[in-house]
C-alpha cells in the first residue's frame, strides 16, 4: 500500500467519493459529513473542485478530477445499500426476515473489515449502543486514527484491530479486541475483496463464520469479472504515468473477482444465506443516481447474508 507511511491510497480515493457525493447525491438517503473532515488539505480540495464543477485545466489534474467524480457516482449507491443492510440488523430498527419464516436475531457487534476512512462509527446514529470493531491493515490504521483527531464518535470509540488479511491472524485479533463470539455481529467487507486472493477471502471467510452467532449478517462489496477491466487499468496506469499524477491501483491492484454464483458459493458453506445480491448500477437506478459510468456501476455488487444457524 502506497500513502503516508504505506497507508492505502484506495481508502483515500473512496473518501474523496463520499465527500463529493455528501449533500449532491440521493438526498435523504445518503449523507456523510465525516468523509471531508477524514481528509487532508489537499486531498479536500480536488473535491471541491469536483463539488463546483470546476474542471482543471492540463490532463493530469484532470485525471485525478474525473477519477475523484466517477468515485462519488460509485459511492452514492454503495454507501446507501450497505447502510441500509445494516440499520435492518440492528436491535433498534427491528429485524428484516432472513428466510421466509425464518427472523434475523438483532445484531450488536458490528465488525468493518478493512475499514480504510469508513465513517459509519463517527455518524450513524443508529450504532450508539453497538459495539464497532474496525479491522484494517496497521498502515492504513494508523493514518486513520491521525487524521480522526478530535472527530467524536457516536458511541463509544471503535476498538481498532490492526490485521494484515494475507498473514495475521484475524480470529485471535479479534478476540483479543474483545469481539464476542456468542452474540451476533454484522460485518461489513466493503471495497476490500478486490484487493485480496481468492486464498485470503476464503480464509477470511472462514473466520468470519466461525464467529458468527446465528442472526449475524454479513454485507459484502466485491467486483465481478469483467473482460475490459483490465484495459482500463492499463489504460489508467498509463495516463496517469504519462501525466506524472499518483494512481492509487499502482500500489493495490486488483487480486480478486467474484461471479455472484461463485462469492454465493464461499459464504454458503460457512453458513450464509444470500437475502439480496444487487449490482450498483441497479442500486443507482432504484435511488435515481447519475449513470455516466454504467461499466464500473455494472461490475460492482453488494451481497447481503443472513446466518441462521449458529457456527458448528
Ligand atoms: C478501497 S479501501 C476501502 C476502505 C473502506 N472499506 C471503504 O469502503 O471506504 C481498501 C481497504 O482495504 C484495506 N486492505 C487492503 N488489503 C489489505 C490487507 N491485506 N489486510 C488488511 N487490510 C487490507 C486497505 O487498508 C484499505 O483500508
Amino acid at each position: 500500500m502506497g500513502g503516508t507511511g504505506g497507508a492505502s491510497r484506495t481508502a483515500v480515493m473512496v473518501c474523496q467519493g463520499r465527500a463529493v457525493a455528501h449533500g449532491r447525491l440521493a438526498r435523504g438517503r445518503f449523507d456523510d459529513p465525516t468523509a471531508r473532515a477524514f481528509l487532508l488539505p489537499a486531498e479536500r480540495s480536488i473535491v471541491d473542485k469536483v463539488r463546483s464543477e470546476a474542471v482543471p485545466a492540463g490532463w493530469g489534474p484532470r485525471l485525478t478530477f474525473e477519477m475523484v467524480r466517477a468515485c462519488g457516482e460509485v459511492m452514492a449507491p454503495r454507501t446507501v445499500a450497505i447502510d441500509e443492510a445494516v440499520r435492518q440488523a440492528l436491535p433498534a430498527t427491528g429485524a428484516a426476515p432472513a428466510e421466509p419464516g425464518v427472523e434475523l436475531a438483532a445484531a450488536a457487534q458490528l465488525v468493518i473489515l478493512g475499514a480504510g476512512l469508513d465513517g459509519r462509527a463517527w455518524r450513524m446514529a443508529e450504532l450508539a449502543a453497538t459495539a464497532v470493531f474496525e479491522v484494517d491493515h496497521p498502515a492504513s490504521q494508523r493514518d486513520k486514527r491521525d487524521r480522526a483527531g478530535e472527530l467524536a464518535p457516536v458511541g463509544a470509540a471503535p476498538h481498532f484491530v490492526p490485521v494484515d488479511f494475507s498473514r495475521d491472524d484475524l480470529a485471535a485479533a479479534l478476540a483479543a479486541a474483545g469481539h464476542r463470539r456468542s452474540v451476533p455481529t454484522i460485518w461489513i467487507w466493503e471495497g476490500v475483496v478486490p484487493y485480496l486472493t481468492r486464498g485470503e477471502v476464503t480464509r477470511t471467510l472462514r473466520i468470519v463464520g466461525d464467529r458468527s452467532a446465528a442472526g449475524s449478517r454479513l454485507i459484502v462489496h466485491y467486483h465481478t469479472p469483467a473482460p475490459s477491466a483490465p484495459l482500463g487499468r492499463g489504460a489508467a496506469r498509463l495516463l496517469s504515468a504519462l501525466s506524472r499524477q499518483a494512481n492509487p491501483m499502482t500500489r493495490e491492484p486488483n487480486r480478486s473477482v467474484w461471479t455472484p454464483a461463485a462469492l454465493r458459493r464461499a459464504v454458503g458453506v460457512r453458513g450464509f444465506a444470500v437475502t439480496r445480491d444487487d449490482s450498483l448500477l441497479t442500486l443507482a437506478q432504484d435511488l435515481g443516481t447519475p449513470i455516466q459510468h454504467r461499466r464500473s456501476l455494472r461490475n460492482g455488487r453488494i451481497l447481503v447474508a443472513d446466518r441462521v444457524s449458529p457456527p458448528a
